[in-house]
């Protein structure tokens, strides 16, 4: 059976994920790649629905029903789009996964790491990434650039960013921790560079570690 590759972009809020993603997949789409852009929470109609409950500030929600939400997100992202898409042989892209549910849930709200681990693998159901990229850069920095982003599309900060810097610092923590704990799948990238250098690292790294 073809076995297509899987990387996944993540870091805190405003580390430039989202460009970043968009420009590895016109980088790898100009070279022929088959590629498949996806999100969490969000990627399937499920997802989608799930993202609007997990980030409305004006609906409550305690830790552990943000955990199962967005695992319940993970659950259906994997069976319904991510295995189909490997399966067939496609490189899949996705703007964050089962880190970020480590670095918010876990280190960001304090819910227990190894069960948040457990859930991770019960959901993810084996699909792993072959590379993953964990933008880094000083919440402060981070925020300024989203209060630009927000002030520009005119929207509202969502429950995330509505965050004190304490949460965001803590939530940078706990992606480091996990760049320390897993070299073979994870790299750290300092994103308070330009864009372009970032993109140039993150092209070089996908073709030396995952081989396209
Ligand atoms: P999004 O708009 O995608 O944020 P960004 O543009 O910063 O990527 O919103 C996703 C939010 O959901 C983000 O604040 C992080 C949060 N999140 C978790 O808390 N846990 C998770 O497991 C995932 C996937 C996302």
């Amino acid at each position: 059976m073809a076995r297509g590759r899987f990387i996944t972009i993540d870091g805190i809020e405003g580390s430039g994920k989202s460009t970043q993603v968009a420009l590895l997949a016109d980088a790898l789409r100009a070279r022929g790649g088959e590629v498949t852009v996806t999100r969490e929470p969000g990627g399937t109609p499920a997802g989608e629905l799930i993202r609007a409950i997990f980030l409305d500030p004006g609906i409550s929600l305690e830790a552990a029903a943000e955990l199962l939400l967005v695992l319940a997100d993970r659950a259906q992202h994997v069976r319904e789009k991510l295995q189909v898409a490997l399966r067939a042989g496609q490189v899949v892209i996705s703007d964050r996964y089962c880190d970020s549910t480590v670095a918010y849930q876990g280190y960001g709200r304090g819910l227990d790491l190894k069960l948040i681990h457990e859930l991770n693998r019960f959901v993810s159901a084996g699909v792993t990434p072959d590379l993953t990229i964990l933008l880094d850069c000083p919440p402060e920095i981070a925020l300024a650039r989203i209060k630009t982003r927000a002030t520009s599309a005119a929207r509202a900060a969502d429950r995330f960013e509505r965050e004190q810097i304490d949460f965001h610092q803590r939530v940078r923590e706990g992606f480091r921790a996990i760049a320390q704990d897993e070299p073979s799948r994870v790299v750290l990238l300092d994103s308070s560079r330009e864009p372009a250098a970032i993109s140039a690292d993150i092209l070089r790294l996908v073709i030396e570690r995952v081989g396209l």
